[in-house]
């Protein structure tokens, strides 16, 4: 690596402490910078305030080692850096807009704080335009010179710090060459392609690949729910599909939709981007109908087979959006829960990881144990909400010995058609035929 660089990472959010704790792994001097102190006194310890495989260990090593440290003072981290990295959250406003809020405190921030020339990089999700705003807003309150760079983030929780040295590729975007240069040779020790554009090109660089992924999501769900009625099974249709290398065999897999703090909030700002310059993204807006219904297709399918769900206690195993995360934004467990409830239900849920997230956001009414056993027992039928690995690896003769009906609604495909089929339970999947005991014994 050329010389390391003086770097402060605005907000300690999965973004920001994940690329703060990167850039010192890789040998820069890193000062993370977040509002809120108790959280600044943990990540000295080596707490990290998220759950994040092998981050708490990345961020010790670094802190131990001096190229890693924490304030909540601006002043003190801006002093003397060449590069700072934004990287607040843009949360989603009423109307489907990203908020700017903290994005316009930081700049302000950045002019009342920097003595010297610095380069200011955008890794927050920003709507496109943004980082000219960014600019001119930095302009207006300081005469110190700077330049704006676009980096967008493309890492996923729960792998980010593999996503971080294994990425596809590092987008820089910048209207001057100079800048974009500096940039490029900060992250080139992570070995990963570079690729260069304009500031606006990067911007929608980010919020195409999320809408796309999402696309591709609600797509197969939809394959899946037609699959289901003809006949055909979605894991040899989307396997099938795979094969073909311009489709792909990744983020192929049916289930519930898609949650988390991404492609719900970025899927709906770039609908309201389209529609502020009169673009009416038909398409996207039916990818966010489809997910919103598939959300609600295990409760669809347990009110058809019961006929009501009034007074069926539900064991709910996993509450998070994805396995390996804490992370309860937008998870399908929310609306299910909710719609369990108004239909008469009870609830008794578990998470490996996420069951105090999941408190502050899933109805009062929901009870929660400490493990599968624990949840499954005396509960009328299961439904399956997160593929962790210790669900995943639950056994059929565990279902049968606690469950009082004996059904599972399965909404991540976690279990083979075959092993259903042997455990004389009914099981409900995605996409695939339901193995039902009556048939089995007709
Ligand atoms: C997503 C993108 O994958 C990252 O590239 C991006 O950087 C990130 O958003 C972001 O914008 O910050 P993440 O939200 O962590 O990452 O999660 P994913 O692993 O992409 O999963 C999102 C949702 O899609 C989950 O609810 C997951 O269960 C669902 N999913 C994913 C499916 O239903 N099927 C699939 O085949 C894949």
């Amino acid at each position: 690596m050329n010389e390391p660089k003086k770097i402060a990472v605005v907000g300690t959010g999965y973004v920001g402490l994940v690329t703060g704790v990167a850039l010192s792994e890789i040998g820069h001097n890193v000062m993370c910078v977040d509002l809120d102190e108790s959280k600044v006194e943990s990540m000295k310890k080596g707490i990290s305030p998220i759950y994040e495989p092998g981050l708490d260990e990345l961020m010790l090593k670094n802190y131990t080692e001096g190229r890693l440290n924490f304030t909540t003072n601006h002043e003190e981290a801006f002093n003397g850096v060449e590069v700072i990295y934004i990287a607040v959250g843009t949360p989603e406003k009423k109307d489907g807009t990203a908020d700017m809020k903290y994005i316009n405190a930081v700049c302000v921030d950045i002019a009342n704080n920097i003595s010297n020339r610095v380069i200011v990089v955008t890794k927050s999700t920003v709507p496109v335009g943004t980082n000219e705003q960014i600019e001119e807003l930095i302009k207006t309150n300081t005469n110190v010179p700077f330049n704006v760079v676009s980096n967008p983030e493309f890492l996923r929780e729960g792998s980010a710090i593999y996503d971080t040295f294994n990425g596809d590729r590092i987008i820089i975007g910048s209207d001057s060459e100079e800048p974009a240069n500096v940039i490029a040779e900060i992250n080139k020790p992570f070995g990963l392609e570079i690729y260069k554009t304009n500031l606006r090109s990067a911007e929608m660089i980010k919020y195409a690949s999320n809408a796309f992924l999402a696309t591709k999501i609600s797509f197969i769900n939809e394959i899946a729910n037609i699959s289901s009625l003809l006949g055909a099974n979605i894991e040899e249709v989307a396997a099938g599909m795979g094969f073909d290398k311009r489709i792909g065999s990744n983020f192929l897999n049916a289930g519930i939709g898609y949650g988390g703090s991404c492609f719900p909030k970025d899927t709906k700002a770039l609908v309201q981007i389209a529609g502020g310059i009169d673009h009416n993204f038909n398409l996207l807006k039916a990818v966010i109908e489809v997910n919103n219904k598939q959300q609600l297709l295990l409760v669809e399918k347990a009110k058809a087979y019961y006929g009501s769900l009034k007074g069926k206690k539900v064991a709910m195993l996993g509450l998070a959006f994805k396995p390996n995360t804490d992370d309860m934004r937008e998870a399908a467990s929310i609306v299910t829960a909710e719609e369990l409830i108004l239909a008469g239900a009870s609830i008794i849920a578990y998470d490996p990881i996420a069951m105090e997230n999941a408190k502050e956001v899933l109805p009062e009414a929901v009870e929660y144990a400490n493990t599968v056993e624990e949840a499954l027992n005396g509960a009328d039928t299961a439904f399956i909400m997160t593929e962790w690995e210790e669900i995943k690896n639950i056994s059929f003769n565990v279902f049968k010995k606690h469950l009082i009906d004996g059904s599972i609604f399965d909404g991540r495909n976690c279990y083979s058609l075959e092993e259903a089929r042997l455990s004389q339970l009914d099981y409900h999947s995605i996409g695939r035929p339901d193995v039902l005991r009556r048939k089995i014994l007709v």
